[in-house]
């Protein structure tokens, strides 16, 4: 018979065997396969997550001075590529599309979405198939209809009367602006916009953005790398998957409000065409279409969506009311181009090049999504003389590609005239790539065009922006997936129609 003392050692025993056991196997997968792109030296079992705990792009540039273009990290015994510079972006998104559009297989987003729905969807017969859905149903209940410029800037006059309630006083655009740009996904997703006091929707957009914060938190890195930390009772990944399960729970409850009097074939919106598909697809096993991949397809076309033409409209107003140089310029452009008492359209777009010219540097400037969404390579592939495993995590570092020296000259400035050529036409640019490159760039690039265009120069013409007397903007920005501004406090006056076109 043993002895407590005993027994207490044995145990004590068993648990350092465990630990050395799993360090071991720990410093096992934290080597670098043969001819792997070279990095920064990390720590034994964490590598190299404690350096992204801020700005992880800035640091991931910095580190490309030394170790070149392509570099490794090591996340934890994740091995991952970074990509920096447009150059090797664009060599392996656009001249080796196929090898480099898989997601990994984290166990974040196992969890999270089984890796199936769209965004993070294995590179395969699902992502396929709901990227074929989602594209189509933008087209045919989104910017393929005439009237659809017309709703948006139906939305724009609910956005526009809101702010008017402040009546110049101080107030945070963030709710307006995030409640009217989920609006315009949500016609094409529901069929229907939610009103500005739906409580239970703003809610659930609100801690799916908080997840998108989350999910870059050193305690997400650290759940990537040790999934068993999931059985902590604390943490911040704990928060995530709470605030995951009651955006599903959500998402089900309204997907079956919009789908009630349904008739099938007869498609009103995006869940009525997913709902059809999958009847259709029923007695084909290997078809994806389910209720659970209709729900993470929805959640993420929402966040997708949203989170990010939010950020870019909530920094244009900042950079509005810091430089009024430029906002009056912009407005002198509206006023010359749009007759007053009537909203801007899209047809107009073209006659305006300063204002895309400013919202073009504002994308380039602030980087909304700095390191895209991870990709992972679907086969063993070579890129500059180094050679890259199969399901090898992909870092595509988009903000280094927009402070690349090589293609913007003096890429720290913000200086709209840079995408204006010398008679004040707009030029595109070949490395400003804020949707990515590639099979699985950005689905709702020419939608979110449309929104930020409509909704900036709506603004912009009936007010003028200033921050309250006193305030000083705090210009870094707020970390997570996406670069927001930190909240702040703006002044919305109405200007009077055609106001600068009377001073010119
Ligand atoms: C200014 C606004 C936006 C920006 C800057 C932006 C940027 C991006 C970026 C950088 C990616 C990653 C691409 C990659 O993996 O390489 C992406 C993917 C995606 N975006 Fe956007 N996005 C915007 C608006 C939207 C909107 C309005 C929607 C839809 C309503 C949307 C839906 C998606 C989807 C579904 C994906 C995943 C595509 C896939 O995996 O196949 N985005 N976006």
């Amino acid at each position: 018979m043993w002895t407590v003392g005993q027994a207490c050692a044995a145990l004590g025993c068993c648990a350092l065997l465990l630990l050395f056991f799993i360090m071991v196997l720990q410093l096992l997968k934290q080597r670098h396969p043969k001819g792997f792109p070279p990095g920064p030296t990390g720590l034994p079992l964490v590598g190299n997550i404690l350096a992204l705990a801020s700005e992880p792009h800035v640091y991931m540039k910095k580190q490309s001075k030394i170790h070149g273009q392509i570099f490794s990290l090591d996340l934890g015994g994740i091995s991952a590529v970074v990509l920096n510079g447009y150059d090797v972006v664009k060599e392996c998104l656009v001249h080796q599309s196929d090898v480099f559009a898989d997601r990994p297989s984290l166990p974040l987003f196992e969890k999270m979405t089984k890796m199936g729905g769209l965004l993070n969807a294995k590179y395969g017969r699902c992502w396929t198939e709901h990227r074929r859905l989602a594209t189509s149903s933008f087209r045919t209940f989104g910017y393929g209809q005439k009237s659809f410029d017309d709703k948006i800037s139906e939305e724009c006059m609910f956005f526009l009367d809101a702010i008017d309630t402040y009546k110049g006083k101080p107030f945070d655009p963030k709710h307006l602006i995030t409640n009217a740009v989920s609006n315009v996904s949500n016609l094409i997703l529901f069929g229907e916009r939610f009103r500005y006091d739906d409580t239970d929707f703003q809610h659930m957009i609100e801690i799916f953005s908080e997840n998108v914060e989350l999910a870059t938190s050193a305690w997400v890195f650290l759940y990537n790398s040790f999934p068993m930390i999931g059985i902590l009772p604390f943490g911040k990944h704990k928060q995530l998957f709470r605030n995951a399960d009651e955006v599903y729970n959500f998402l089900l409850s309204i997907i079956k409000r919009f789908s009630e009097n349904r008739t099938p074939h007869f498609p009103r919106h995006y869940i009525d065409v997913y709902l059809d598909e999958m009847e259709q697809n029923k007695s084909d096993p290997g078809a994806s279409f389910s209720t659970e991949n209709l729900i993470f397809s929805v959640g993420e076309l929402i966040i997708a969506g949203t989170e990010t033409t939010t950020n870019v409209l909530r920094w244009a107003v900042l950079f509005m009311a810091l430089y009024p140089n430029i906002q009056g310029q912009v407005q002198k452009e509206i006023d010359l181009v749009v007759e007053p008492n009537r909203q801007p359209s899209l047809e107009e777009k073209s006659r305006m090049p300063y204002l895309e010219a400013v919202l073009h540097e504002i994308l380039r400037f602030c980087n909304v999504v700095p390191l895209g969404i991870f990709h992972a390579t679907s086969k063993e592939t070579v890129v500059r003389g180094y050679s890259i495993p199969k399901d090898t995590t992909v870092i595509t570092n988009l903000y280094s590609v927009h402070y690349d020296e090589k293609y913007w000259h003096d890429p720290d400035i913000f200086y709209p005239e840079r995408f204006l050529n010398s008679s004040g036409q707009f030029v595109k640019k070949e490395a400003f790539i804020p949707f990515s490159l590639g099979r699985r760039h950005c689905l709702g690039e020419q939608l979110a065009r449309m929104e930020m265009f409509l909704f900036f120069s709506a603004l912009l013409q009936r007010f003028h922006l200033h921050f309250p007397h006193g305030a000083v903007p705090n210009l870094k920005p707020k970390l997570g997936m996406t670069l927001q501004p930190y909240p702040y406090p703006i002044c919305a006056e109405r200007r009077q129609s055609g106001q600068s076109r009377a001073h010119c």
